[in-house]
């Protein structure tokens, strides 16, 4: 890439993790390559409002329910100017009024560093497919299955990757014949884990040590989702995580592992309580290690995933079982998250991954341009 490239890097979104999003968002904006890239803001509210350019990350930063730590000082302030980005801010409901092309169309590459709904789980994907752009990450029907994490566990299931027991329940039969969706997740034995099937940050997801917990842990989930997933609890389960990075040929990083300060990684402790631990590398035989390598390498195919994604996997304590938990397309993205630190470990500086996922979103762009459209 010689001449420079500018890079929409997208933030916020109507999704619970919002705010993480903009956490993960600001370390990108400030640490793109400013000899290599223009970046150039673009926040999108909790109402779907877009903001373009120098008042996107202030505004955003003001809204944020949660403290950010860092300052606006150091952040790009963007190329749109005032007209063109006016363009963006007329999205009532995030409904599409107007052109979203009049500004995508003044970017090269869309970053977009969005998590959950609305962001990762395959609808944005869809609009940069159609204003045209190259972006970071996997594609539509990726990103959706991804982002599903009971449909994610049927293609992972056809793959031969070991996954937990689990149950799809869907609100709907919850509403009409409670009982016989608590006889069914009672099949898998206990704890069980109740989760929403499209969310993230384990929002809405409970611990159930018993019968007597589970309805609540139902309707908590199905606040959030018309469908839900219980998955058999994995015992005394270890954390481990891969980072994956690539397109047709993608590469694993060295494995880590979460300790929890918390009975399982609840929100609370991925981002209130500061307990939670990384161990990187993971301490693994090195026969698990490479195992682990190669499940989140044939996870990453099976679901058609490019760009980057990181593969979770749980691992009962002293075992040699494991099991694939979830796969995150659009994983925590600050410094000290999970996916760049794999890759430091791995030889991959924060700054060099981030100038790769531009590349990749380059090339791969590039091959789908190859795929005729007309016959
Ligand atoms: N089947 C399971 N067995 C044991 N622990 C689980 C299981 N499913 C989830 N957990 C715990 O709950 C956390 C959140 O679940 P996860 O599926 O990763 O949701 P999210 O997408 O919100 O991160 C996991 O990191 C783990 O601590
Ligand atoms: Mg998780």
């Amino acid at each position: 890439m010689s001449q420079r490239i500018r890079v929409g890097v997208m933030f916020g979104g109507r999704s619970g993790e919002h705010e993480v999003s903009l956490a993960s968002a600001y370390s990108v904006m400030t640490h793109l390559d400013p000899a290599r890239f223009d970046v150039v803001p673009i926040g999108i509210a909790k109402d779907g409002r877009w903001l373009a350019g120098g008042e996107a990350w202030p505004q955003l930063r003001a809204d944020a329910r949660i403290a950010l730590g860092p300052s606006d000082a150091d952040v790009p302030r963007g190329l749109l100017d005032e007209t063109n980005a006016g363009a963006l801010t007329r999205l009532p409901g995030g409904a599409l009024e107007t052109r979203p092309a009049a500004v995508l169309g003044q970017i090269d590459v869309v970053f977009p560093v969005l998590h959950g709904t609305n962001g990762e789980d395959g609808t944005m994907q869809g609009l940069l497919e159609l204003a045209d752009l190259p972006y970071v990450g996997p594609g539509v029907a990726a990103s959706a299955l991804a982002m599903d994490k009971v449909q994610s566990k049927r293609v992972l299931e056809s793959a031969g990757i070991p996954q937990c027991d689990w149950r799809e329940v869907r609100r709907c039969d919850l509403e009409r014949d409670p009982e016989r969706v608590l006889a069914t997740c009672a099949e898998m034995g206990w704890p069980v884990f109740v989760k929403p099937a499209n969310l993230g940050s384990s929002v809405g997801i409970s611990k159930v040590h018993g019968p007597d917990e589970l309805p609540a842990a139902l309707a908590l989930a199905a606040r959030f989702d018309r469908r839900l997933i219980v998955e058999a609890g994995v015992p005394d389960a270890r954390e481990i995580e891969v980072a994956v990075l690539g397109n047709d040929e993608p590469q694993a990083s060295v494995a880590g592992e979460v300790v929890p300060c918390e009975e399982f990684y609840s929100y609370e402790a991925k981002y209130i309580n500061p307990d939670s631990e990384l161990m990187i590398p993971a301490p693994l035989s090195e026969a698990m290690a490479q195992r682990i390598g190669e499940l989140a390498i044939a996870a990453y195919r099976a679901l058609d995933l490019a760009g980057l994604s990181r593969v979770d996997f749980l691992v009962p304590r002293g075992t040699e079982e494991i099991y694939l938990n979830e796969v995150n397309t659009i994983p925590g993205f600050t410094p000290i998250s999970m996916y760049p630190k794999l890759w430091a470990a791995s030889g991959l500086s924060y700054d060099d991954l981030l100038a790769r996922l531009v590349e990749l979103a380059v090339e791969r762009h590039r091959d789908k341009s190859r795929s005729a459209t007309s016959i």
